[in-house]
């Protein structure tokens, strides 16, 4: 496995461009499935989730090409629409090709996800919903097996909590329904107006993404599109976290300020200056962060719970206490005994995380848990004193694109290590 080695105590310094949103792009790639055409997206960041739905795309029938951040997924003749246990393991996520997949070929056969690092991840409210919109369901075996008897229907949906991925696969699913899908109590993230604005482009006639209540008028059939993707609003948040964990000043290019509105108070309170226009925001920290007393991870547009982890390491090293409540995974806080062994002082009681800060970090070998997770032992690495070895790194490829190249043109002292069997391999 590879592994990160860091020499910390560097203040980041500089400005960077945030790559393409992980969060937009796959339920996009999924969409282009429903496409009787060519889907060209372009800011499509160079990571392993991307790279595992474009395996499941080309195992559906669709061709696919990449060029650099840009990707081209024609699915005029697509050939199956049963997605193997081996490849839905490959991405948690893969759940939300069940919309697209149903509403091409009238069925859908996939694996429970399964769990992951930060919590079980049930999909009731998937299956709830596409059963409302006229698919069944028959499961055996771990095996899912949708079934639509005639076309799917449009229908009244009312979630009983707005989740993204449910949102974004009922959104997908009733583009071609028979008739109009209202959905309450929508997901509001912006990946959900990406998303949106994609499937307009191919013909979709989908009204107030972004919203709580969504509209969506089924068409017959979706064409072809160019679409560039969102900016990533959680990879932008991480940066600019490590800056203030390392008492640096960063500018983050090319970003939505609007997207990372929750952020910027509790960086405010933390003590960094903030300034920011249409498209970038520069931090400023200052020698020693402010506590901050209480954060509360919330739906968006509340604090987003994917820089929940992040944000704990840079809490770390505070002055005084702050305290997290996780409102949204049931344990995403994989990655404190890990901050523990770099000198934090945390302590975890279900949902609510204890952050006394600490005068300094210092390094050692850690393990990352899980993606966001992942980066949380980067920034304490960061901000430590000595030498921190990070395994599990494939964790982080997931979800950040090149984190070692970003972070280095920001002054920090990060290496890549392959290991030793991929070496051998490259021999
Ligand atoms: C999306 O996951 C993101 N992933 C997550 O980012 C993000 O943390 C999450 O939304 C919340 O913002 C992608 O977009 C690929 P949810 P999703 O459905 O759609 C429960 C990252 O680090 N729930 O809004 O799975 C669920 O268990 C990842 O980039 C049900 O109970 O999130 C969770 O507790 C992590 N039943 C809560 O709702 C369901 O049927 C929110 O989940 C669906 C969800």
């Amino acid at each position: 496995m590879d592994s990160f080695v860091i020499n910390g105590g560097k203040k980041l310094t500089g400005e960077i461009q945030i790559h393409g949103s992980k969060n937009s792009v796959l339920p996009i790639l999924a969409a282009s499935f429903l496409v009787n055409g060519k889907s060209v997206i372009h800011n499509c960041p160079l990571l392993s989730d991307v790279d595992a739905a474009l395996k499941i795309l080309t195992h559906l029938g669709c061709k696919v090409e990449r060029d650099g951040h840009t990707v081209a997924i024609d699915s005029e003749n697509v050939t199956s629409s049963e997605i193997p246990d081996s490849l839905m393991r490959e991405m948690r996520s893969s759940v939300i090709f069940l919309g697209a997949i149903l509403g091409r070929t009238g069925e859908a056969k996939l694996s429970t996800p399964g769990g992951c690092e930060i919590g079980l991840r049930p999909i009731d409210m998937h299956i709830s919903a596409i059963k409302q919109l006229g698919a069944e369901l028959s499961e055996e075996h771990g095996r899912l097996e949708f079934k639509v008897p005639d076309k799917l229907k449009g229908a009244k949906i009312t979630l009983p909590f707005p989740s993204v991925g449910a949102t974004e696969n009922i959104i997908i699913a009733s583009c071609v329904a028979q008739g109009a899908t209202i959905i309450s109590n929508a997901a509001r993230e912006p990946e959900i107006a990406d998303l949106a604005d994609y499937l307009n482009s191919c013909g979709a006639k989908i009204h107030s993404a972004g919203d709580s209540t969504i509209v969506i008028e089924g068409v017959k059939q979706l064409h072809s599109t160019n679409h560039t993707v969102i900016p990533d609003r959680i990879a932008a948040s991480t940066y600019l976290i490590a800056a203030a964990a390392t008492g640096g000043k960063v500018c983050i290019k090319d970003i939505i300020p609007a997207h990372i509105g929750a952020l910027i108070p509790v960086l405010k309170q933390s003590g960094c200056e903030i300034t920011e226009s249409n498209r970038w925001v520069c931090l400023s920290a200052p020698k020693r962060l402010n506590r901050v007393s209480i954060i509360r991870t919330m739906p968006y547009p509340g604090f987003p719970t994917d820089a929940q982890a992040p944000l704990t390491a840079m809490l770390s090293l505070a002055d005084g206490t702050s305290v997290i409540i996780e409102n949204i995974f049931e344990c995403r806080y994989k990655h404190v005994s890990e901050l523990i062994r770099l000198g934090a002082k945390i302590s975890v009681e279900g949902r609510t995380a204890v952050i006394e800060g600490v005068p300094k970090l210092t390094g050692a070998s850690v393990v990352a848990p899980d993606l966001r997770g992942g980066f949380a032992l980067i920034i304490a690495g960061l901000a430590a004193v000595g030498e921190t070895v990070i395994t599990g790194i494939e964790h982080i490829d997931r979800g950040y694109e090149k984190p070692e190249v970003f972070l280095s043109q920001l002054g920090a002292d990060i290496k890549r290590k392959e290991s030793y069997a991929e070496q051998r391999q490259q021999e």
